[in-house]
């Protein structure tokens, strides 16, 4: 369970970083795990390769941009594992490479269009299902009001007949101060059925964020519009396997 736990948490810092939201702390928006024991479909490798393709489109960018190495996948591939050294990697890479081809990897990657979940589908490391769908049943914040340090809790429930592809759950909340924040959490494929989720968010400034480098949430009173996504590969990708499945909302109010 903590495993898995930490997991998630380095996912979420990926594809969010990967999603240009703005910096907030993990502890701050957190997604509590599906409360329902359906295993996943997919082998757990998907997760692992998730967090690593953030990595290796980072460095092969570096790797592009810098030296210039490009030639055939095979040799793009392997600097990518001596950078690293991690021969999995390399491996992984080489698999995405030869499937689109060394030209258009690298556009994909100069063009940071390379989403992970994409990445990690090509690979064949996290499942594919183009005929899934989810509906939110369910959708509330809770309390609908409070003071600055309280934890909203928002919980969903979703309904797949289908079952769902590798995707991503994203929340995304618009602030009196005008300083949009969210996250993305990896959702692994799932089968039919019916899931419930919980975000929380804590309506706290972070102490250590510094307001010179970014901007800082200051929870200000007011109301804030809170919109969860549920989608297929990552939230806004044009690339195959993605769609937006379903879309939630909602608001809480802080008080002076
Ligand atoms: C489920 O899949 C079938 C075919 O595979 C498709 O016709 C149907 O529209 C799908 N249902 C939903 C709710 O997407
Ligand atoms: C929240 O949504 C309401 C209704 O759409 C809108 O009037 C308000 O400006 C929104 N608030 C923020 C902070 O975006």
């Amino acid at each position: 369970m903590y495993k898995s736990l930490t997991f998630i948490l380095i996912v979420i810092i990926g594809i969010a970083n990967a999603r240009g939201f703005s910096n907030i702390k993990a502890e701050n928006i957190r997604h509590i795990k599906s409360f329902s024991s359906q295993k996943n479909v997919g082998l757990d490798l998907c997760p692992t390769c998730i967090n690593v393709a953030d990595e290796s489109i980072n460095i092969l960018l570096n790797l592009i941009l810098d030296t210039g190495i490009i030639g055939t996948c095979g040799t793009l591939c392997q600097a990518l594992a001596e950078k690293t050294g991690s021969e999995i990697l390399g491996t992984v890479c080489d698999i995405v490479c030869d499937v689109v081809g060394i030209d258009e990897f690298i556009k994909l990657i100069e063009k940071a269009d390379l989403d992970p979940i994409w990445y990690c589908e090509i690979a064949k490391l996290c499942p594919v299902n183009d005929h899934g769908d989810a509906k939110i049943t369910k959708f509330t914040i809770l309390p609908p009001t409070g003071r600055q340090g309280q934890t909203f809790t928002i919980d969903f429930t979703f309904v797949s007949v289908n079952g769902t592809g590798t995707g991503e759950l994203t929340i995304d909340i618009r602030t009196p101060d005008h300083i949009p924040l969210g996250t993305g959490f990896l959702l692994q494929a799932q089968k039919p059925g019916t899931y419930n989720e919980r975000i929380t968010v804590k309506a706290e400034p972070d102490p250590q964020c510094d307001p010179t480098q970014q901007p800082c949430e200051q929870w200000l009173p007011g109301v804030y519009n809170v919109t969860v996504q549920i989608c297929n590969g990552e939230c806004g990708s044009k690339h195959p396997h993605s769609a937006i499945y379903d879309t939630g909302r909602g608001t809480f109010q802080l008080t002076g």
